[in-house]
């Protein structure tokens, strides 16, 4: 693999557009080199203490493991070292102030899929990487499309780095033989459909009908109005899902439900749709609400959650245009809709 071009040469490359690039640069090296310590922690699973176990519970109300605190410290304390004005993570109830005189901002997801750990399936890490706003408190409260670059790193058989800088999507993996990421894939496409869907099924009686027609269309196959017969996969890591849908394209869908605390999914926007729905945009594929696109959304809270729906372009608008229509039962039927109809050709 020696003559694959490291992330070093490639963010070498870019640093040197202009100063948030050079920021933005500086950060994703810190974020690399903190994950891949992660990375070695987690392959080394009940090795490495009892990085599975639950330790607390983090200001979005869900279980804090081990792994999950120790992942924020190693990615916390990177940042600190490069020059980032201002922190998000979803292990903290607020963002923390660094340097102020740098032009950029970071949210991030630690670890990913924490539930996943102990089990040995993949888990990651995500980031966003923003501009810095005149005001300063005002970093985290911009729309997803001012988003400079982002990121996620999956520790499963291979740890991998997907990363946009806003022109297209690149993978590096990480090359063991001497701890660096190399470039494997570039400028990756996501078909624009597919006929493999990820959902957690046990909520259908939660969701909201447009959803359930969806899948109940889905799961019809060949015989239902979307005249294919579907794949199902469910990881439970939103990363590992997003890196199968860019490698061989699908559906992934966290609607909202009527679980208390569930109404609007269960997903955060800043540290986890907006750079995911960044990176699927930027291989061709649609990220939405069901009825808003993500990167059109803006946070007023740090741990606001969102419905996801992303993957295939044309799944999306489709899921899209029964959330648009008043009665979805009777439109996922109608002729518009149906396999090679206007919107299905
Ligand atoms: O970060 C939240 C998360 O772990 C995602 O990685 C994953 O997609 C989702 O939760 C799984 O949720 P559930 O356990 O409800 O299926
Ligand atoms: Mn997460």
């Amino acid at each position: 693999m020696s003559e694959r071009q490291s992330l070093k040469e490639y963010l070498k490359q870019y640093s040197q557009a202009d100063a948030s690039a050079w920021h933005a640069a500086g950060a994703i090296g810190a974020i690399a080199k903190a994950c891949i310590q992660i990375s070695y922690i987690t392959a080394d699973g009940a090795l490495s203490a009892s990085a599975g176990a639950a330790c607390g519970t983090n200001a979005g109300g869900d279980v804090q493991k081990e792994l999950d605190v120790r992942a924020d410290a190693i990615i916390r304390s990177a940042l600190t070292e490069a020059h980032v004005a201002i922190l998000a993570s979803e292990e903290a109830d607020g963002p923390q102030t660094i340097d102020p005189s740098s032009r950029i901002g970071v949210a991030f997801d630690p670890l990913d899929g924490s539930s996943n750990i102990e089990v040995n399936m993949a888990v990651g890490t995500i980031f966003s990487i923003v501009p810095v706003p005149d005001d300063l408190r005002r970093t985290f409260r911009q729309s997803g499309t001012a988003q400079i670059a982002a990121g996620f790193v999956v520790y499963g058989p291979q740890t991998s780095l997907v990363l946009t800088l806003g022109k297209g999507v690149d993978i590096f993996a990480l090359d063991r033989a001497d701890g660096e990421f190399k470039l494997i894939r570039r400028n990756v496409r996501i078909p624009p459909d597919t006929a493999e869907f990820a959902i957690n099924l046990s909520n259908r009686r939660h969701w909201d009908p447009v959803v359930r027609v969806f899948i109940d269309q889905c799961l019809a196959g060949e015989e239902g109005v979307l005249g294919k017969d579907f794949n199902m996969r469910w990881i439970g890591s939103l990363v590992a899902e997003a890196y199968r849908i860019l490698t061989r394209g699908g559906l992934f869908l966290y609607p909202a439900d009527a679980r208390a605390g569930y109404s609007d999914g269960r997903l955060r926007l800043l540290y986890e749709a907006h750079p995911i729905a960044f990176i699927i945009e930027q291989a061709g594929g649609a990220a939405s609400t069901g009825r808003a696109r993500i990167l059109d959304l803006a946070a007023d809270t740090v741990h606001q959650r969102t419905p996801l729906i992303m993957g295939a372009s044309d799944d999306v608008r489709f899921v899209e245009n029964l959330y648009a229509s008043p009665e979805p039962n009777d439109r996922a039927k109608a002729p518009l809709f149906a396999h090679r109809g206007f919107f299905r050709v």
